[in-house]
């Protein structure tokens, strides 16, 4: 059953830092948004200065769309949201802005790097419609989109083909991010994984298959690229390969990575499927396999137990206010050690602290628009939603590619360091634990980012420790944020 969310309160913000005067167009579009109550009231201040600073800088407009999208519950269909194509200086000079009709289908939109994603595709001017089922996604993206809950293991619940009904949406783009993220859980409950991690990608390819051959006939434009996320967790223990390439082998040791692998597959029989058949227009995909993604909005309470489902609030930028503990030492581990710091819980190690991690950054763009940050947090940092854009735009001529690339720094910390680093980015009285090591963890990781540089010119411009600052200053907002609602 689909319905809708509640409305939320949308709009844009005002990157002050990154603001180039010189390279404004002008050309400040409409974006959808909702706006509603007290909230809207409160951000409309906060719009009206950051405006007020904009246009002393610069003789540029900015407007602001009012309930474009109908919060009618018997409306099914997938709204896409505009974006602002506005330009900015440095950060996103590798990202180009979008050309005329081009409009991405992400899933997974609502959740830690989906919403950093949407949010520069927005920036660049694309179309973004999200597909998300709310299971573990909350929705504080800064556009504080609205969007329809889609669940990727139902193809009903998939935007309609382009020919059918009154839906005109198109799409050039899909980014499949959708995924159930535990490695422990996988092995509690490997069915969850079966369905959505790999039976949940059969059905993002086989739409995209589906659509295409409708929108031929249709007139309308045509998917050309896929990009999903994979995993690191796909090359398990191999310490004499290490640093990991892409060549290295399978050697997974969980549903998790066993499905992510097999989705790999899925998009390689597809692409090689394209080609045999001399389909006109192929889809070429891109899978990536990221490394220990940290950030802004990771939620440190990763989803072990399947218990409780948190929902997002009535105010789109933040978390719930309570959620309960569960220790994981992969992916979040940089997130669990904030918080602990900042609460002056002890920070607890699994195991003696001795592994390593390449963590890489996910992008930054601190709260543009909430009343509780200050102008000086708005800066841009970005790493992996900028290596999923540079995949997603690659121009492919002729035949259609499948690629694989690590998404990383190529610089690996033990998570003794990591603990004594965050301690101090948060000027943390807590204490540092060691409890037993969790089966299955691997020792080292490392990985070669060499793949990615060539293949879609993604270096990482984030260092872990500036990374970390920001993460830790997010973490300090977020919960004064929390704090007062
Ligand atoms: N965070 C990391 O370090 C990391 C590392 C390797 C790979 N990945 C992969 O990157 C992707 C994004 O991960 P994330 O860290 O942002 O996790 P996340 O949980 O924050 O995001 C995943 C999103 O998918 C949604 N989702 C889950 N099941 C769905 C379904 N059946 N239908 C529709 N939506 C569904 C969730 O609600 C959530 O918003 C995942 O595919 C994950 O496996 C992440
Ligand atoms: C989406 O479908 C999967 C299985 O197909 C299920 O496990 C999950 O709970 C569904 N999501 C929601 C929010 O109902």
């Amino acid at each position: 059953m689909k319905t809708r969310s509640p409305p939320s309160t949308s709009r844009e913000g005002v990157e002050v830092d990154d603001f180039d005067p010189l390279e404004i167009d002008g050309r400040w579009q409409q974006m959808d948004v909702k706006s509603s109550g007290e909230s809207n009231s409160r951000l409309s201040r906060r719009s009206a200065l950051l405006l007020a600073a904009a246009l002393a800088m610069v003789t540029a407009s900015l407007f602001v769309g009012h309930g474009s999208l109908g919060s009618d519950v018997d409306d099914e269909r997938v709204a896409p949201i505009r974006g602002t194509a506005y330009l900015s200086r440095d950060e996103f000079k590798d990202v180009r802005t979008a050309r005329a009709g081009e409009s991405v289908l992400l899933t997974g939109g609502l959740g830690f790097i989906g919403s950093h994603v949407a949010d520069l595709l927005l920036h660049r001017g694309f179309e973004v419609t999200i597909m998300d089922d709310e299971s573990n996604g909350h929705n504080h993206n800064e556009f504080c989109q609205e969007m329809v809950p889609n669940n990727i293991t139902v193809v009903d619940d998939f935007p309609s083909f382009p020919n059918t009904g009154d839906d005109t949406t198109q799409f050039t783009h899909v980014v499949h991010l959708a995924a159930a993220i535990s490695v422990a859980e996988s092995m509690a409950n490997p069915v969850k994984y079966e369905n959505i991690n790999y039976g949940g990608s059969e059905k993002v390819i086989n739409w995209i298959s589906e659509y295409n051959k409708h929108a031929g006939s249709a007139g309308a434009t045509k998917v050309r690229k896929l990009v999903a996320a994979s995993s690191a967790a796909i090359y398990g223990d191999q310490p004499k390969l290490l640093p990991l390439q892409e060549s290295a082998p399978y050697g997974g040791i969980s549903p998790y990575a066993d499905t992510k692998y097999r989705m790999e597959g899925l998009m390689k029989s597809f692409v090689e499927g394209q080609n045999n058949d001399g389909v006109a227009e192929p889809v070429s995909a891109v899978a990536l396999r990221f490394f220990n993604v940290f950030g802004p909005r990771q939620d440190p309470h990763n989803p072990y137990s399947g218990g409780s489902i948190r929902r997002r609030t009535a105010n789109c930028c933040s978390f719930p206010p309570t959620y309960s503990h569960f220790a994981t030492q992969t992916s979040g581990v940089i997130s669990l050690f904030l918080e602990a710091a900042l609460t002056g819980k002890d920070i607890t190690i699994l195991g003696d602290g001795a592994m390593t991690r390449d963590f890489v950054f996910v992008k930054v763009r601190q709260c543009p628009v909430h009343p509780a940050c200050s102008a000086s947090s708005l800066t841009i940092r970005k790493d992996v939603a900028r290596a999923i854009v540079l995949a997603l735009l690659q121009d492919v001529k002729g035949d259609a590619s499948f690629d694989v690339y690590n998404v990383c720094t190529g610089k690996s910390i033990t998570i003794n360091t990591l603990a004594g680093q965050v301690k101090q980015s948060m000027d943390s009285n807590s204490k540092i634990t060691h409890l037993d090591p969790r089966e299955g963890d691997i020792r080292e990781s490392s990985c070669n980012p060499k793949g990615a540089s060539d293949g879609i010119l993604f270096k990482s411009a984030v260092s872990q420790e500036v990374g970390l600052e920001k993460t830790a200053a997010w973490f300090r907002e977020d919960q004064g944020r929390r704090s007062r609602t």
